[in-house]
């Protein structure tokens, strides 16, 4: 596994987030490889100030390959886990097949382990690349069923653009106090990618419940179904607060995430969505109950 990589013409860096050309150059390659513009995080706050990126640029300054560590704190059965979380793994293909994806996944676990970080999490669609490390999948649940009845729709909820100044620092101070939105399993905090998540899919929605001081982030399809997809806030409020804040009324209701905090039960439905959460660390222990993380924490 520790095989050196032909590296010819590339030079190794780490730690490159705070130099603009190094940010500009991953924001580059990730366009490239995935079509994803993270460049507006910039605007956003910036990248998670955790985020420890490892990566060989070429002669010219582009990034031929490069894989992001940060630490992403999360709650599995009811335990704050002191974890990081890998991203942005890629390698630009004319650099394939030379080992410099193995030398920087080896680069960044032993990083981790120097930090002390108990587990790391990844979100993949090639599983099979990460099992040598220790890896495991991680099964995903959604909650699917009927919606209460809002008894009161109050319908006092507003529209938050993140790219709004005033809106941008209230979302960034309720991300900073959140409590977990689960207690089987959830992020702890990680504002950044809430907040880029906002802006890579145009449908989701971000309200806030001003009475609660909670965030929802939500979406509606086009059968009218209500998709919840997380809540920030320092108490969780009920589904029908929920669902009377932002004055709907949908037949049924999609959660994405365990909705233990939410006082509505609705029936676990496994998520397919062909990209996989893996785990390493932490023996073989697995949420207690069916749960996925929001995916406004995708990463
Ligand atoms: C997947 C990717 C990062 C591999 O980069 P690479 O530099 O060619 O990888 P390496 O040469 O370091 O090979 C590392 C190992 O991965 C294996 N591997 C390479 N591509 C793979 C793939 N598509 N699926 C599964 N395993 C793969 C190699 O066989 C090698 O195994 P070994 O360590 O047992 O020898 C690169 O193809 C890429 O950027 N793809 C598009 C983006 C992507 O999928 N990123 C990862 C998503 S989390």
């Amino acid at each position: 596994m520790n095989k050196r990589p032909d590296s010819a013409g590339l030079t190794f860096r780490q730690d490159y987030f705070g130099d603009p050309a190094g940010w500009a150059a991953l924001v580059c390659l990730l366009q490239d490889i995935f079509g994803i513009d993270i460049g507006p995080l910039q605007q956003l706050g910036g990248p998670d100030p955790t985020s420890m990126p490892f990566g060989w640029f070429d002669a010219e300054g582009a990034l031929a390959a490069n894989i992001s560590a940060f630490a992403l704190p999360f709650v599995l059965n009811g335990r704050i886990i002191h974890a990081a979380g890998l991203q942005s793994g890629a390698v630009r293909p004319p650099w394939r097949g030379r080992g410099l994806y193995r030398d920087l996944t080896v680069k960044a676990l032993d990083w981790c382990e120097r930090q002390g970080f108990e587990a790391v999490i990844l979100y993949t669609d090639k599983p099979s690349l990460y099992e040598a490390y220790g890896f495991r999948a991680i099964p995903q649940h959604r909650y699917e069923g009927a919606a209460p009845d809002p008894s009161i729709f109050s319908g006092t909820a507003r529209l938050l653009t993140p790219s709004n100044a005033d809106d941008l620092a209230l979302l960034q101070s309720l991300l900073k106090a959140r409590s977990p939105v689960s207690s089987s399993l959830s992020v702890t905090v990680n504002a950044a990618m809430f907040l880029i998540n906002t802006q890579l899919d145009p449908d989701v929605r971000v309200s806030l419940l001003e009475d609660r001081q909670a965030i929802i982030a939500w979406k509606m399809d086009a059968a009218g179904r209500f998709s919840l997809l997380d809540v920030v806030a320092t108490e969780i409020p009920t589904i029908e607060e929920i669902l009377g804040g932002l004055d709907i009324a949908s037949a049924a209701v999609e959660v994405f995430f365990r909705p233990d905090k939410l006082g509505w039960a609705g029936a676990p439905q496994p998520v397919n969505s062909g990209t996989v959460l893996m785990l390493r660390g932490l023996g073989d222990e697995v949420p207690h109950f069916p749960a996925m993380l929001s995916p406004m924490a995708d990463f």
